[in-house]
């Protein structure tokens, strides 16, 4: 049984917590490929994606996962809401709670916004990324990912590249290779490393050709622009120059070391077309696929927690 009513964050996480929840995913990833649904699990269940930043795959991907496991799926993007009228986040959430939803699928530029909704909602709430802080969902796809491919994660050597600084994803799958027994590398300019890294337990780089050696797994972050108040790269060719993944860098890792990356990738800036495209080494189709079982999981897990009412408004 998952012991916990929400999904914020990976730390904290135990490993069978994790391991129990890429098991069942791995199922619904054979029930996808089947092309079959499971329509009565969350049927008469209500799912809110609640998106304050945008998003189209993640979006995508929880709306497909719950509407095949049956759920009613509804998308509130912030333009259609009235947060735009100057509503705050917990009249928000007493909105939402009157409405009698069970899962609250939440992204945020706040680090923080999904647990301070997950105290006042009576809804599951999961984390779809929060400011810089976590995306536990997308750690949880991308160890799925890791884990067919590699037949395990304990013991690989995992390099992850770029804007480390900005990236609730890194941090998310910092946390959950650490607890699997991953050994994980952080590689990228000063300025795009946070400060606490050597923290969290990861080793640190400023050379891709030193950190990539021997690495298993190769996962590229965006350049997040977005969220850079100032110039933390001199431009973009500069940068793809010393830290874009490129057949020459990628020739440093082992032969058969996978190439990650989380979407939307900002292609010769981050990574080389040739290599993000190149079927014999990148997964990040798979990374998608795999993002669908692991949300129907969750999903799955979470609306069936211990405590939460079954179905409201049975017949
Ligand atoms: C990531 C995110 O939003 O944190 N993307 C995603 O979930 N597909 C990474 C990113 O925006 O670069």
């Amino acid at each position: 049984m998952f012991p916990h009513r929400h999904l914020l964050q990976i730390e904290g996480l135990e490993p069978p917590a994790i391991g129990q929840m890429l098991d069942l995913a791995e199922s619904y990833v054979l029930l996808n490929r089947s092309g079959k649904t499971q329509r009565d699990l969350l049927r008469g269940r209500t799912l809110i994606n609640l998106f304050f930043e945008d998003s189209t795959r993640t979006r995508t991907s929880f709306e497909l996962a719950g509407k095949r496991l049956g759920a009613d799926v509804i998308n509130m993007s912030v333009s259609s809401s009235s947060v735009n009228k100057g509503e705050t986040l917990l009249d928000t959430a007493a909105t939402l709670n009157a409405m009698h939803c069970d899962l609250l699928v939440v992204r945020h530029g706040e680090s923080g916004a999904p647990a301070l909704l997950a105290q006042k909602v009576d809804a599951a709430v999961i984390n779809a990324g929060d400011g810089t802080h976590e995306h536990p969902t997308q750690a949880l796809l991308d160890a799925l990912t890791i884990r067919r491919r590699k037949g395990r994660l304990q013991g690989l050597t995992v390099a992850i590249c770029g804007d480390v600084l900005h990236s609730r994803v890194a941090r998310s799958n910092i946390h959950l290779l650490g607890a699997m027994g991953s050994q994980v590398r952080v590689i990228g300019p000063p300025t795009l490393i946070p400060s606490e890294a050597a923290s969290l337990g990861v080793s640190v780089f400023h050379d891709m050709a030193k950190g990539l050696a021997g690495a298993d797994v190769v996962m590229m972050l965006r350049l997040q622009k977005e969220r850079m108040a100032r110039g933390l790269v001199p431009s973009a060719r500069e940068f793809f120059r010393f830290f874009g993944l490129d057949a020459e860098k990628l020739a440093f890792a082992k032969p058969d070391a996978l190439v990650m990356h989380p979407g939307p990738m900002n292609r010769g800036v981050e990574i080389d077309s040739a290599v993000a495209d190149d079927p014999a080494r990148s997964v990040i189709k798979e990374q998608v696929e795999m993002g669908v079982a692991v949300r129907m999981a969750v999903l799955d897990t979470l609306a069936r927690a211990e405590g939460r009412p079954r179905v409201r408004n049975a017949p």
